[in-house]
């Protein structure tokens, strides 16, 4: 969502925030904007679209002052233009925030009954304008934020500064993360440690319902109770160098490449070569005790989670249920004692993922995560973390945070399956020897970039496309679905192959193409009978398999795309592959802006 930095420093802070800005664009890029306090008055530049345009602002039109707060927007209410971006000010305050007021109307009508006026849209501009009133009413400065901070109803993260006072900045979290970055004579805010790593290696997190009052020499925390506490300050593992394409077009091409690389540093973590074993960390519970797993995730992770049901159930033989998190969080479901919560998230920082965690918290389940970002809320809110080691990834379509989650739940399938003595050791051997030699396997799949590219003329040509597969084909071809629509903004459907007969079989003709995700498993005789019943009713079959599978069908398809023999349990890991480059070269025929799609942010910590 939004991104938030706040510098309090001895130099002229403006370049620091653009460049902390720069690094939390993914969070939101439809404006950005910067304020500082310069000579005891609020300066403010903002600009519409990219953090380029508001650089080319602050070029035309310097602002100095060495405390200030800079946000990128994505915007919830009001559209993406100047007047709507952050930050938002009065004569005595600015402030940005991340997430959502919802009792802003309410606060609204009362400050326009009192004869206030409002600029924006925006439910922010309506906190500026509260902590205003209350300045105006004579109310100490940190009264007033606290005032202030009662009044709203949602989830939010603020960073404010005040005009007069150049040394004072204050933050706080509801709902939205927020760090402290503690310098040497200087002292930050931020939406997360990424932004902040080139500044400060020294991060303290801000708890829920906590606000924070920090000058050049520190900070003071406050809970939600009013009362001083003491937050752990950490040193973050987030690089502060900085990130680049290394020579590729769009960081979503070099995570794609990444993924040989990054799949086998997360299986650094779980495997064990010598044994040919898999081991997680100590869990704090007996894996052989739970009675049921339920998953909870949002987007592409939810499909890695539906991958591991396949796999949680067939291998391990525990029951698993899944859920989308936004769903699952008010779904009121019941869960069993001792049961085992199992979350997916690249960011850790999902909010709706977050609550559906908390909800199973507060039904005795045990909570183990599966995420990219270690010093995330999720992560610190679990009681086991299974790290992904995808590193920063960039691009809003997520790729190879998606194969390390995959692989990471692979290991977690294994471990569960011996745990329970489910599977024997020549079983856990065999499964433990495929997965590790998955780095390799895509390496080779990722030779076929170029076939794949000349695909895509075919993909990138067509209005709706169709998606299949079958068992753990079926959630690649989901996320193959979701790949192409984010990025390319093409309308495509995930189904699973036997499900087409009863609807998305009406779509088929001959500028439907079909994509069918088909590794030669137990059942790929079900998925080579729904293939030709697509291609009995004139649909473009675009058929990605293995040897066997295309000696089978290959000759009837408009093309093939043939992938590695491989043991049919991490077959969905490769099979992701060839539909995230057929997503991103479709994207780049149409000339969409693949790394930043229309609409989408990278980290949703909003409901
Ligand atoms: C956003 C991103 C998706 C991501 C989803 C879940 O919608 O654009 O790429 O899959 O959030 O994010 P998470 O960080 O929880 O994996």
């Amino acid at each position: 969502m939004c991104g938030i930095i706040g510098i309090v420093g001895r130099e002229p802070c403006v370049p620091l925030l653009v460049d902390g800005l720069k690094r939390l664009e993914y969070r939101g890029y439809d404006s950005a904007g910067v304020a500082t306090v310069e000579n005891g008055l609020i300066r403010r530049r903002r600009a519409e679209g990219r953090i380029s345009r508001l650089e080319a602002k602050l070029r035309d039109r310097p602002i100095g002052g060495t405390i200030g707060i800079g946000h990128t927007r994505w915007a919830t209410h009001g559209i993406p233009n100047e007047i709507n971006a952050h930050p938002h000010i009065t004569d005595r305050v600015a402030l940005v925030h991340n997430g959502i007021i919802e009792n802003f109307q309410e606060l609204k009508d009362e400050l326009l009954a009192g004869g206030r006026r409002f600029d924006s849209d925006t439910d922010t501009e309506v906190v500026a304008a509260l902590l205003t009133d209350h300045m105006e009413r004579g109310m100490p400065l940190r009264d007033a934020v606290r005032a202030t901070l009662d009044r709203l109803h949602g989830a939010f993260a603020l960073a404010i500064v005040f005009a007069g006072e150049e040394e004072l900045m204050i933050g706080a979290r509801r709902g939205s993360p927020l760090a402290v970055g503690y310098g040497d004579g200087e002292m930050f805010l931020g939406s997360d440690a990424l932004a902040l790593a080139p500044l400060t290696r020294r991060i303290g997190y801000l708890e829920e319902g906590d606000w924070v009052v920090i000058d050049r020499k520190g900070a003071t925390v406050y809970d939600a109770a009013g009362g001083t506490v003491e937050r752990r300050i950490v040193e973050t593992a987030a690089s502060g160098a900085p990130i680049g394409k290394a020579g590729y077009r769009h960081f979503m091409l070099k995570e794609i490449y990444e993924q040989p690389t990054a799949i086998g540093d997360t299986l650094q973590s779980f495997f064990n070569p010598a044994g040919q074993t898999v081991n997680l960390p100590d869990l704090p519970f007996d894996l052989a005790a739970v009675p049921r797993i339920t998953v909870a995730a949002c987007g592409t992770a939810y499909y890695a989670g539906l991958v591991a049901k396949y796999w949680l159930e067939r291998i391990a033989r525990i029951p698993v249920e899944i859920d989308l998190a936004s769903e699952l969080r008010y779904r009121e479901a019941p869960m069993p004692e001792g049961g085992m919560m199992l979350v997916v998230s690249q960011s850790g920082e999902t909010a709706d993922t977050l609550a559906a965690l908390r909800y199973a918290r507060a039904q005795g389940q045990h909570v183990v995560s599966v995420v990219n970002v270690p010093e995330s809320s999720i992560a610190r809110e679990s009681d086991v973390v299974l790290p992904t080691k995808a590193g920063p990834e960039i691009g809003v379509a997520s790729t190879k945070a998606f194969t390390t989650q995959l692989t990471t739940l692979a290991c977690l399938a294994i471990s569960a399956a011996v745990a329970r003595g489910a599977i024997d050791h020549a079983r856990e051997a065999a499964l433990s020897r495929s997965i590790a030699e998955v780095p390799s396997r895509a390496a080779e799949v990722l030779a076929h970039d170029d076939a794949i590219r000349d695909i895509a003329e075919t993909v990138a040509a067509a209005r709706d496309v169709l998606y299949l597969g079958r068992g753990t084909a079926y959630p690649i071809a989901l996320e193959g679905a979701l790949k192409l629509k984010e990025i390319s903004y093409i309308h495509a459907e995930g189904y699973a192959s036997g499900e087409m007969k009863h609807g998305p079989i009406a779509l088929i003709d001959d500028s439907v193409p079909v994509i069918v995700v088909a590794p030669s498993d137990a059942l790929f005789d079900k998925t080579a009978s729904n293939t030709e019943e697509v291609i009995a009713r004139g649909g473009k079959v675009i058929f990605l398999s293995d040897r066997p599978g295309i000696e089978r069908l290959g000759g009837k398809a408009t093309a093939t795309v043939e992938l590695p023999l491989v043991d049919s349990f991490v077959a969905p890991i490769l099979y992701a592959l060839p539909v995230q480059l057929l997503a991103y070269h479709a994207a780049v025929i149409r000339g969409t802006d693949v790394d930043r799609p229309r609409n989408l942010a990278k980290s949703v910590t909003v409901e």
